[in-house]
């Protein structure tokens, strides 16, 4: 990521960050490098927002970074913030999947949603928390804010997993591939080889289908290889990383076409459900949603995926939510 334009005489956009966990800490660090957002850090744990502002602000003199950067355990900070980032809730440990965190985290995510869009009814929302999708369900519901508004990370980290596959099978560098992944944050998201490319080669050239096959696997499968390798906690370098991507297109009006999770009503023949799709994303929030032609068998594959989205939803319903 370059540095962005040096601002103009306006004041520096504010971000806030609900939950100073590992997602949450590593948004900030990447956010605050960035050197254009003022930024608060909230959790509920007394010190950790405060204790991970003030490390990351001691790291300033040294990298050269001078971002206003608040940790507190109340939300009167967060006031006025153009973007929300929440990240509350638990994380995978080895053996769970995305969607056994669903009854713990409905109920925090409604909490902190309804918490933070009090201070700030006009911000964008960026929802990282797992199940990613279904939390973007609760989050809509608990803002009330319209559909351009709340969105879902989750294909950005996708997308860059399969590039580094693609880049480490052909030996090529990171920046030269482009990845495409379609679906819901789970088992059954949908890597698209044919629309992945190197330089605008589409993999499905470069590669014998039996790897390219692989290396969606791997892309599927990425956040549990993390969760195997780290045994205590998930990923959350590259997701910090991704939600400061989708930061940055949102504040610095960068029209960025990336994956991320929105709600599609009529899109790709799905209502009324959060699923990763590709999007331009601006000062506006979701300015536009692109609804490529798929073959039956992508649609057949991003049908399932948004099928298993609506279970989740449905179980939440079941249980009082959204
Ligand atoms: C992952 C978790 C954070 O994909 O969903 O790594």
């Amino acid at each position: 990521m370059s540095a962005p334009a040096p601002a103009t005489g306006k004041r520096r956009p504010k971000v806030s960050i609900v939950g100073a966990g590992m997602v949450g800490g590593s948004v900030a660090q990447t956010l605050a490098m960035r050197d254009y957002a003022d930024i608060v850090l909230v959790d509920i744990v007394p010190g950790l927002a405060q204790g991970k502002a003030l490390d990351i602000l001691e790291a300033g003199p040294v990298l050269g970074f001078d971002t206003s950067l608040e940790g507190t355990d109340s939300y009167e900070s967060t006031g006025g913030s153009d973007l929300i980032v929440i990240t509350s809730g638990i994380a995978r440990k080895a053996g769970m999947s995305r969607d056994d965190l669903l009854k713990t985290n409905m109920g925090i995510v409604r909490s902190v949603t309804e918490q933070a869009v009090r201070e700030s009814p006009e911000a964008a929302l960026i929802i990282v928390s797992n199940p990613l999708d279904a939390m973007c369900h609760v989050a809509l519901e608990a803002s009330g804010f319209p559909r351009t508004r709340v969105i879902g990370q989750a294909g950005v980290l996708d997308a860059a997993r399969f590039r580094t596959f693609i880049a480490m099978e052909l030996n090529v560098s990171v920046r030269d591939v482009t990845a495409f992944v379609l679906g819901g944050h789970g088992d059954t998201m949908v890597p698209l080889s044919r629309y992945s490319t190197v330089a605008g080669i589409p993999i499905t050239e470069l590669l014998a289908a039996d790897r390219v096959k692989a290396l969606e696997e791997r892309t599927a499968t990425g956040g549990a290889e993390i969760v195997g390798l780290l045994k205590t906690g998930s990923a959350y370098i590259a997701p910090g990383a991704s939600v400061v991507e989708m930061i940055d297109a949102i504040l610095l009006d960068q029209k960025r076409v990336l994956p991320c999770s929105v709600l599609l009503q009529g899109e790709y023949g799905v209502d009324d459900l959060f699923v990763g799709v590709p999007v331009k994303l601006g000062a506006d929030g979701v300015e536009h949603i692109y609804d490529i032609p798929l073959t039956h068998v992508e649609q057949a594959a991003v049908q399932k995926s948004a099928a298993a989205v609506r279970d989740l939803v449905d179980t939440m319903r079941r249980l009082g939510s959204p």
